[in-house]
């Protein structure tokens, strides 16, 4: 109860520093990918309040719909395609502040305004991409990057 009070008030850093101390702990105990996914996506949602966050995972020449917290979500994207297809292909994360700025964003929702797209690297691949959409703009930023690559980082190994 103290640490989810904590998690409440405190900055965005100290809130990401103790949801990423409780991520270590919950995927330490289990080393199913999709697991881990379904708890971290959970964990991730519930701490902040996003809109949808979720996991789709690399399959051949596309991602294919992984674990998440949210409403509906379109189950493929091709290779480059949106932002998850592009943070892909481009191996990098991508903060999109606006999504209506963005050429070739998919709407999986019209609420969504601001969205940021993580990759999973393990052994110098990509894996799966972790997304995160918020209904306001500009939700996302270089805090939030940090953690989040370092979330997927735990994730993956
Ligand atoms: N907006 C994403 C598609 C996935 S949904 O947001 C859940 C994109 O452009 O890749």
């Amino acid at each position: 109860m103290a640490e989810h009070l904590e998690i409440a008030n405190g900055t965005k850093a100290e809130r990401y520093a103790l949801l990423t101390r409780q991520i270590e702990a919950v995927v330490a105990g289990e080393n199913d990918l999709i697991a881990r996914m379904a708890n971290v996506a959970s964990m991730i949602h519930h701490t902040f309040g996003f809109w949808w966050t979720g996991f789709y995972r690399v399959e051949g020449n596309e991602l294919i719909l992984g674990p998440f917290q949210g409403p509906l979500a379109c189950t493929r994207i091709a290779f480059g395609r949106g932002v998850c297809g592009t943070a892909w292909r481009e191996k990098r994360t991508i903060v999109v502040p606006d999504v209506e700025q963005f050429e070739g964003h998919i709407a999986c929702s019209s609420a969504s305004r601001s969205e940021i797209v993580v990759p999973i690297w393990r052994d110098r691949e990509i894996i799966a991409v972790l997304d995160i959409d918020s209904c306001d703009l500009a939700t996302f930023d270089a805090v939030d990057q940090e953690w989040l690559e370092r979330i997927a980082e735990i994730l993956s190994h």
